[in-house]
């Protein structure tokens, strides 16, 4: 049986590094310590953690927080073409890539160094410089915590959208995912669209690039644009990029010519970094909440800002946006409060 903390710090858990507490904090390794901690504390509010890269604690937790370990990966299949790669859900993400990568299993380069877990991947189908999981999903296994039992879910039936899927909707809170199988391609088709990959392949001095050499070019970029957790605390993108309809869009451009828009099914994605940066915030600094100087898109925690003041000022900023551009942003991270 997995050892219980009583009200333990969370600090060290989510990449924000804000100071809460668990009522009780453990770990299990497998579906049985999951089910066995269940039984014990039936009835009591539950948290699953991966990394906590994807989360902002506004207040302690007054229940049970359980970080899921489940480790191993395995081939469960191949053919001519591809490989079928089973990951424990408490596997970390970039080692699972660099796993693929060093056995030349293409489809997961261009989502290198995304921090977190597994098994956190497929709950808003992560995604980066032109990919997300959903194009190298096959299927996920799921404990049902009210049924106890483990479900399957195929890619259809997960529903993926952008920064979206079936578990941070219909079923929100009511999985755990256990494990992720990925469907990888022995003979690979790179994804070297997205304009700073070329840009950034160049600078390599790199013709003719392999899926090693896509991955060290996202690797380069991220580094250069996104603040490291271990350096100042931060979820990534704190808001996703809000799509507007074309008629929509065409008002914006007259009015904002500078405005940064991509054309997808539905409409036109507009880059919420540039209207929070139009909005003033960019390098704005209040206490020890803050918007990241190179990344108007990520809120920071300089070192004791309490999860309220962060989120509280990401309402500041997204009525700020309202009010400038008539566009609502909405919240990608986790907020637990
Ligand atoms: P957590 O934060 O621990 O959990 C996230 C949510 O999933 C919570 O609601 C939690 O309860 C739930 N959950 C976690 N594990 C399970 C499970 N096994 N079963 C059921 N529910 C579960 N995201 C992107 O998509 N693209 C990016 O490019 C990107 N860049 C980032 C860069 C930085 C610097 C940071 C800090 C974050 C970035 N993110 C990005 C966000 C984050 O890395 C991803 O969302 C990641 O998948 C979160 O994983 P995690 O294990 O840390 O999840
Ligand atoms: N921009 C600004 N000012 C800023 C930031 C961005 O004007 O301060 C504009 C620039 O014009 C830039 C455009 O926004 O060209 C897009 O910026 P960037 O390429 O940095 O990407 P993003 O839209 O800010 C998204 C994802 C990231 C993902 C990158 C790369 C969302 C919410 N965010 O960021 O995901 O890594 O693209 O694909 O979709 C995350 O989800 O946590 C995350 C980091």
């Amino acid at each position: 049986m997995p050892h219980i903390l009583e009200n333990a710090t969370l600090k060290g858990y989510n990449t924000f590094g804000i100071d809460v507490s668990a009522r009780w904090l453990s770990s299990f390794g497998s579906q049985e310590e999951l089910t066995a901690l269940l039984r014990d504390f039936s009835n009591r509010p539950l948290l699953i953690l991966g990394g906590g890269s994807n989360i902002l604690f506004t207040r302690d937790v007054d229940g049970l927080v359980l970080r899921n370990e489940i480790k191993g990966i395995e081939v469960v299949r191949e053919d001519g073409h591809y490989v079928y790669v089973r990951a424990g859900a408490g596997e970390n993400w970039h080692v699972f890539v660099q796993h693929a990568l060093q056995r030349n299993w293409a489809g997961l380069e261009n989502l290198s160094l995304i921090p977190g877990s597994v098994g956190a991947a497929p709950m808003q189908n992560i995604g980066a410089y032109g990919v997300e999981i959903k194009e190298v999903f096959y299927e996920l296994s799921a404990y049902h915590l009210d049924e106890h039992k483990v479900y399957t879910f195929s890619l259809n039936d997960c529903a993926f959208g952008y920064r979206e899927s079936v578990f941070k909707r219909r079923y929100k809170g009511q999985f755990v995912i256990l494990d992720v199988t990925f469907r990888l391609s022995k003979v690979p088709k790179l994804h070297t669209e997205y304009g700073a990959i070329r840009e950034e392949l160049d600078k390599m001095g790199i013709e003719k690039p392999t899926i090693q050499a896509v991955s060290e070019a996202v690797i380069r970029i991220r580094q250069s644009k996104l603040p490291d957790p271990a350096q100042i605390g931060n979820a990534g993108s704190f808001f996703k990029n809000p799509t507007v309809p074309a008629g929509e869009f065409a008002r914006l451009r007259d009015a904002f010519p500078g405005i940064v828009g991509y054309p997808v099914d539905g409409g036109v994605k507009l880059a919420a970094g540039w209207l929070i940066e139009q909005c003033g915030w960019k390098g704005y600094r209040k206490g020890d909440a803050g918007c990241h100087a190179r990344q108007a898109l990520v809120l920071v925690n300089y070192g004791q800002a309490g999860g309220r003041e962060i989120y509280d000022l990401s309402e500041e900023i997204l009525q700020s946006v309202k009010a400038r551009f008539g566009v609502e942003l909405e919240r990608e991270v986790n907020i637990i409060g």
